[in-house]
């Protein structure tokens, strides 16, 4: 393999860091290489906050269905969808009309696309530097919170955060989760619907339980731990907000 791709391999969530800081040149390779990543149009419609204030940390990782090592991490970065600096501009420009277009949904999942696409590249640049990262896909949930919290501004929205040092052992030991075989995940131009053998090259070795109350079997104990959990429900509800809010934007 080579040296990018065994990277590539190598990298698995990392949620328990040593408590020795990133170093600042450390920390400013990875920021100046999460810049390189493709962005929609080259606008790059994302920012980044550095949280660095402990207050803010120690908040978040409850906010984020209390995630405790949020609290702990040397370095958390939250990945903003980023709308808010050009319409800052086009504003300042005299190009905006009063009745005239606005960041629509589209805007909204590009910009998304390019915060993610940011994250990643990220988190493979921190694979390259010794450092373990976690995304923190909560950070969508308590969007009212975030917003006073962090003074997100109406063309924003926080799309991702990442946690980020440097792996203790235990975790550099540990080994990485397993995936759905490529068959399953690649398909021929045409998107075909899986069936029964399908759930079982996929799921078949998930049988054993133990499962929640009133499940039977893997697919029942999932379905309802995905959509009856609180953090599940905070999520739809929290997302649902913040949509709501981008297209009330609308003059
Ligand atoms: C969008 C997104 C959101 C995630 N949110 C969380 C999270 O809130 N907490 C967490 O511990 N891991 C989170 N993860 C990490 C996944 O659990 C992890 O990537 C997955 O289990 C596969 O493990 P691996 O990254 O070690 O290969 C998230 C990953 C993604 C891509």
């Amino acid at each position: 393999m080579n040296p990018a791709l065994e990277l590539i391999h190598a990298r698995k969530s990392v949620r328990s860091y040593e408590p020795r800081p990133v170093e600042a040149p450390v920390k400013e390779a990875l920021l100046a290489a999460t810049l390189r990543a493709p962005t929609a149009g080259n606008m790059m419609l994302y920012t980044i906050l550095d949280i660095t204030d402990p207050g803010i940390k120690e908040k978040l990782s409850h906010t984020c269905d209390e995630q405790r090592f949020i609290a702990t991490a040397p370095i958390v970065l939250i990945f903003l969808a980023d709308y808010q600096r050009w319409m800052d501009y086009y504003a300042y420009s005299g190009a905006l009309e009063a009745e005239g277009p606005r960041p629509r949904e589209s805007d909204l999942l590009l910009a998304f696309s390019d915060a993610m696409i940011a994250a990643q590249t990220t988190a493979l640049a921190a694979e390259s530097l010794g450092l373990g990262s976690c995304y923190i896909g909560d950070v969508m949930e308590h969007w009212e919170t975030h917003r006073d919290l962090l003074d997100l501004a109406p063309y924003t929205f926080p799309a991702a955060m990442l946690t980020l040092g440097y792996p203790t052992a235990q975790q550099k030991a540990r080994p990485a989760p397993g995936r759905f075989p490529l068959s399953q995940i690649v398909q021929e131009n045409r998107y075909v619907r899986r069936t029964g053998a399908d759930f079982e090259t996929l799921f078949g070795d998930r049988g054993s339980g133990p499962f929640l109350p009133g499940a039977t079997n893997f697919g029942q104990h999932e379905y309802r731990r995905k959509f009856s959990a609180e953090f599940s429900r905070e999520m739809r509800r929290s997302v649902a907000v913040a949509l709501e809010n981008w297209k009330g934007l609308e003059p």
